[in-house]
């Protein structure tokens, strides 16, 4: 079988080729979608691996401000004053009574201002960390995260759809390979890592429901199914056209 693809007329390449062209496309397609799908499912923008996390594990967190305000930080602050900031941060409009007027001194940023900004702040001497000098740096600190992952109907359906159509693709780029003049080794191991990488991806996807271990499983496994993919289509194209070796 190796060297046969080459051997096709060339209308069968022109049209494998095309074929092969729209699947890388739906690689790029794939990727932009990932990015537009789970970018801010973390809460934060800007895709990230807790967008993964969120999607395939879920995320608490409780906001670091709510967290140290009530284990009784900073010891000096006024009972009124905690109450204050603990009331708006387990609230639901965190960035509209941050510098609300009607507050007058309660209002978060200025009691933010007036008891922590003296160690908080980028011009502190001894600046410790969250900076809570303007909003955003506020903001990061202020927010608790509750991301529930996603529903295990849409998981179920996306795995069958995956499943289905990126094994036949696997199984079809795998055969495509062994019949070019690629070196057999290679060939080989790129066959083995498509359907490891992509059984390992998919298991993944459920697994990660269980355990955030299995995050970092998806990671590299759909990264290197999606790499293996292009590399192997790209190859294929390579392999389609160019010159035959003088025999
Ligand atoms: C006198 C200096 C000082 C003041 C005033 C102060 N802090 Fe702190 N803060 C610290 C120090 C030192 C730490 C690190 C040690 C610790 O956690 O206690 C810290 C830690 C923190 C942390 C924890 C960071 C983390 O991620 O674990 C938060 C949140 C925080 N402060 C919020 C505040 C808020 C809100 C105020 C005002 C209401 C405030 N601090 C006032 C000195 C201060």
């Amino acid at each position: 079988m190796e060297g046969r693809l080459r051997d096709l007329p060339a209308p069968v390449r022109a049209g494998l080729s095309c074929t092969l062209l729209a699947i890388l496309g739906g690689f790029v397609a794939s990727g932009v979608h990932l990015r537009f799908h789970h970018a801010n499912r973390d809460e934060r923008p800007g895709l990230s691996v807790d967008d993964l996390r969120g999607a395939y594990r879920g995320i608490r967190t409780r906001a670091p401000l709510l967290v140290a305000l009530e284990r009784g930080h900073p010891d000096d602050l006024a009972a009124n004053e905690r109450k204050a900031l603990l009331d708006w941060l387990r609230g639901s409009r965190l960035a509209e009574d941050y510098d609300d007027p009607e507050r007058g001194d309660a209002a978060p940023a200025e009691v933010l201002g007036r008891r922590c900004l003296s160690c908080h702040s980028r011009t502190a001497g001894t600046s410790r960390p969250p900076n809570l000098d303007f909003w955003d740096d506020v903001k990061a600190a202020a927010v608790s995260r509750d991301v529930r992952p996603v529903d295990t109907k849409i998981l179920a359906a996306s795995t069958h759809t995956h499943a289905l159509s990126l094994g036949g693709l696997s199984i079809l780029l795998g055969g495509l390979l062994l019949a070019t003049r690629g070196p057999r080794p290679l060939v080989h191991g790129a066959a083995l890592l498509l359907g490891l990488s992509l059984f390992l991806d998919l298991a993944s996807w459920w697994l990660s429901r269980g355990s955030g271990a299995f995050l970092g499983v998806l990671l590299v496994s759909g990264t290197l199914f999606n790499l293996l993919s292009v590399l192997g289509t790209a190859g294929i194209l390579l392999d389609l056209w160019l010159p035959k070796r003088p025999s």
